[in-house]
């Protein structure tokens, strides 16, 4: 029996601090209505004590989302539990997530304070949450460079002070997939009240190993996977909720599934590039622009054999326009037919044999070959070399 993987989407919020993605409260209302659709089991809508703007922005957000969880941030302060409760107040499924750094470097250096002390804070802020929202999460900052020992302490007591989601996040990106697996086993095996919990991943991308950190997570126990659209966050990123979502979807063997509606996938990207002005790179797993793409010869003759041979997922499963054969001075003969059979030239493998060094002369001083230069091609080609190619036109 497959489990699931609750998604948090924190593109309004982790991905939202990014300087330059900043939304006004429609905007993410806007953003919002789009993530339900897209099937996101929580939004985090923002940190209500930041700002007046995103204490009304999660309020609006409460209001009108009515099927996701809404929550939202707070530190382990009274003031901002209160600010944060009371911009969730209407929301049909609310959710305060609170925590403090629970890790040497940040108990020293920002709150020059003790372990004995940031427990106890932990505790009574969780258990003042809840008595003020349905749901409490809990983070322990800088989980991945935390002593394993300490943070199963800090687990188990706020999960008898009230939390039933315990965020384990590698704020700084720092741990190897096999150190975060460890982790969330060591919090299933340590902590003794840890069935009354859901562990979430949160993983920051500084090594480039957030989704492998987080897919490592939910093979070690975890059930709740913290990410955003297209990866943005704090800076190189969070979790991309498109490569989580695929990758699970892909490895049946894991036996988890998620809730996302795939054939939605590209669209939230590219409206989330747009709205957030931050660019998609081109190579970017599932919904980067050549992410079905394929423009060397080796690859296209196998491509065009057989579909499966290079690719593992059908661009139709996450909405994409569809599979591209891109000519460049890589490509080979068979890309060079293909594409002139789809502007309407039939020639004979014979008549190809005669253009493709012509072709790749002109492949050579362009980027890339676009169906304009085609069409000036296989023209001159038809006028030159005839009778010896025998191509009509459509
Ligand atoms: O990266 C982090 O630790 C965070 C917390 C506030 C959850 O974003
Ligand atoms: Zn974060």
């Amino acid at each position: 029996m497959k489990e699931k993987i609750f998604i948090f989407d924190t593109t309004l919020r982790d991905g939202e601090q990014v300087p330059g993605c900043k939304l006004n409260a429609k905007e993410k209302l806007d953003v919002a209505i789009k993530l339900e659709a897209l099937g996101v089991d929580i939004i985090e809508a923002g940190f209500p004590a930041s700002s007046p703007g995103d204490f009304e922005s999660v309020k609006l957000l409460s209001q009108h989302i009515k099927s996701t969880t809404i929550c939202a941030l707070s530190r382990a302060h009274e003031d901002d539990i209160l600010q944060a409760s009371n911009a969730i107040k209407n929301a049909v499924k609310g959710r305060i997530h609170t925590g403090i750094g629970t890790s040497n470097i940040h108990i020293k250096h920002k709150f020059n304070s003790n372990q004995k002390d940031i427990l106890e804070r932990a505790i009574k802020m969780v258990a003042f949450a809840r008595n003020l929202a349905p749901e409490v999460e809990f983070y322990a900052e800088d989980a991945g460079r935390t002593d394993n020992d300490f943070l199963a302490r800090v687990v188990e007591s706020v999960i008898k002070a009230g939390a039933t989601i315990i965020n384990i996040p590698d704020t700084t990106g720092y741990c190897l997939p096999t150190e975060y697996f460890d982790k969330i086993k060591y919090l299933k095996n340590h902590v003794p009240n840890i069935n009354k919990a859901i562990l979430s991943c949160h993983c920051h991308n500084d090594l480039g190993l957030a989704v492998a950190n987080s897919i490592y997570g939910a093979m070690a126990g975890a059930r709740q996977i913290e990410c955003t659209i297209n990866g943005i966050g704090e800076r190189a990123g969070n979790t991309s909720l498109e490569e989580v979502v695929m990758i699970l979807k892909q490895h049946d063997d894991l036996n988890l599934y998620t809730s996302i509606n795939t054939p939605l996938l590209t669209q939230m990207s590219r409206y989330v590039e747009d709205t957030m002005r931050m660019p998609v790179q081109a190579n970017k797993a599932i919904v980067g622009a050549n992410a079905f793409s394929h423009s060397s010869g080796i690859h296209q003759d196998g491509f065009l054999k057989k579909n499966e041979t290079y690719e593992i997922i059908k661009p139709e499963e996450v909405g994409a326009d569809g599979s591209k054969i891109l000519l460049t001075a890589r490509s080979g003969r068979s890309a060079l037919a293909f594409r002139l059979h789809k502007l309407g030239f039939n020639f004979t493998r014979d008549d190809i044999d005669l253009i493709y060094p012509k072709f790749l002369i002109f492949a050579d001083s362009v980027k890339e070959v676009f169906d304009h230069h085609l069409n000036d091609l296989a023209t001159t080609c038809l006028n030159t070399m005839l009778p010896v190619c025998e191509a009509k036109t459509n």
